[in-house]
């Protein structure tokens, strides 16, 4: 089964201030319509959540967070309970990017926790995986991969799930793999989904993430089993985005 609505999502990082949430609508107004036909989210630090979600009410764009506490409520200074942020308005919840698992040392464990916290706050978790170029050169792409799902998708995962293969050798560098290596990548996820998870797999859906741009979204969203992407840096202007979501072939009618 192939009717998994594609997803386009936007994660802006540690970028944007209240000025720049007009990006989101002026994103919104250059695709016109056809954003129906794909999932768009908009992922701002978490100061800007609220707000953003205030912007796009009755309009086709979601917001997620970036990151989310896998903890209840509680006395833990700094962070927060997916219950906030659903809150707050988020319908997703990035967890686990290559960023904070590098950044902040989160293990496929913590990620997992992560997930299945924000699953029971209502969140779709967006679960990041991918290797490393040592990795990929060494030839041990598809097993690092393999093993970061089996750790960080947790047992109760949602038929919301996203998963995000996202190498980490392509992220902010303009460098991506061959189609090719995409293909066998997400063949590869979209079987372990479907071994693990069954008839339940078939709404999860697999993004590409690591440099997508304008200039190669076409050719990435051709790739099979590429159910959408999670951009990054060229999430935070409108021109940009709003082709990236206008090059998929879904938006294009
Ligand atoms: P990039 O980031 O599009 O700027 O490479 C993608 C991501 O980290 O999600």
């Amino acid at each position: 089964m192939d009717s998994r609505k594609p997803l386009i999502a936007g994660n802006w990082k540690m970028f944007g201030r209240s000025g720049d949430l007009a990006e989101m609508a002026a994103t919104l107004d250059a695709v016109g319509p056809a954003a129906a036909a794909v999932d768009v989210a908009f992922c701002p630090p978490a100061t800007l959540l609220a707000a953003a979600a205030e912007r796009l009410r009755g309009r086709l764009a979601r917001v997620g967070a970036q990151d989310v506490s896998p903890l209840p409520d509680g006395a833990h200074t700094g962070d927060l309970s997916a219950g906030m942020l659903a809150e707050a308005g988020a319908s997703f919840c990035i967890v686990g990017h290559s960023e904070r698992r590098k950044d902040h040392g989160e293990s496929d464990a913590t990620v997992a926790a992560k997930a299945t916290a924000a699953a029971r706050a209502g969140l779709a978790p967006i679960v990041c995986v991918g290797e490393t170029l040592a990795e990929r050169e060494a030839g041990r792409a598809l097993a690092v991969v393999e093993a970061q799902l089996a750790g960080s998708i947790p047992e109760d995962a949602p038929d919301a799930l996203v998963v995000a293969y996202e190498p980490v050798w392509a992220i902010g560098t303009g460098l991506t793999p061959t189609t090719a290596e995409i293909a066998a990548m997400h063949g590869h996820i979209r079987a372990l989904l479907g071994a693990r998870f069954g008839r339940r797999a078939g709404g999860m859906r697999v993004l590409y993430g690591g440099s997508v741009k304008p200039g190669n979204a076409g050719e990435i969203f051709a790739v099979p089993s590429v159910d959408g992407a999670l951009v990054g840096g060229a999430s935070l202007k409108a021109a940009d985005f709003s082709a990236i979501i206008l090059s998929h072939p879904a938006a294009r009618g």
